[in-house]
């Protein structure tokens, strides 16, 4: 292949910019010469791409042919057989495939924690873990905590201290404030704040957040069961 260098952009002799003296001639001239320096460059551009990739061993692929493998997604306690492009995400699988809404996707790329769920009982974000890898694990989401009617304590802990706003970050707060409880790391409430600092809130209801936490981990009495509700 024939390389390409700048000099072989040929420019016209009378093509560099000059100053403007409001001749439309000249005006012509310095954007047709604007024009040739913006292809040389764009051109240089993706030639040093593709010759990055080609060192790296990266070979041209047709996404457009993609096999589907099948696999068993335990989510909540209910087994699942799905069919899945091998490279949809935790977080797509539940929310796109099983229905199940509640974990969100803020930025999709593992900076904010409202996509967290509990793998294991490990807390873990699912915008950046493969359906296929959790295959045969126990997947707990934000669905599946409450027992019937009985919200888990965390979830009666942040109804009790109004520890969210809009709610956007909040299925990812209790899903990573449960498994933060049962890690059993943090002791005060300087650790929770640190321990929990993968999950952002826009609203700013830290101070709650953690106070609900707090709540529970201390065991609060009034934060164990869900009070009965009168009209
Ligand atoms: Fe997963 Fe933000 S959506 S960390
Ligand atoms: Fe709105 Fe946390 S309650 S982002």
């Amino acid at each position: 292949m024939d390389s390409f260098r700048p000099t072989d952009v040929d420019l016209p002799p009378d093509s560099l910019p000059t100053e403007d003296n409001g001749n439309s001639n000249d005006d012509l001239t310095r954007r047709t010469f604007l024009q040739q320096a913006a292809m040389s460059g764009a051109v240089l551009a993706s030639w040093n791409d593709l010759s990055r990739a080609q060192s790296l061993g990266a070979e041209p692929r047709d996404l457009g042919q993609v096999t589907l493998v099948r696999l068993r997604l335990k989510v909540n306690g209910k087994e699942h057989d799905l069919q899945l492009d091998p490279r949809v995400t935790l977080l797509d699988a539940v929310r796109e495939h099983l229905g199940l809404t509640g974990s969100k996707k803020g930025c999709d790329h593992g900076q904010c924690g409202a996509c967290t769920v509990l793998v294991n009982g490990r807390r873990i974000n699912s915008c950046l873990t493969l359906a296929l890898a959790c295959s045969g694990d126990d997947v707990m989401t934000i669905e599946g905590l409450a027992k019937g009617e009985e919200l888990h304590p965390l979830q009666q802990a942040f109804i009790e201290r109004d520890a969210f706003q809009c709610g956007f970050c909040t299925s990812g707060q209790i899903c990573s404030g449960v498994g933060l409880l049962s890690e059993g790391h943090a002791r005060t409430e300087a650790e929770i704040r640190e321990l929990m600092s993968g999950n952002l809130c826009r609203c700013g209801a830290y101070l709650n957040i953690v106070g609900a936490i707090r709540d529970v981990q201390t065991g609060k009495p009034e934060n164990q069961l869900a009070p009965e509700r009168t009209e």
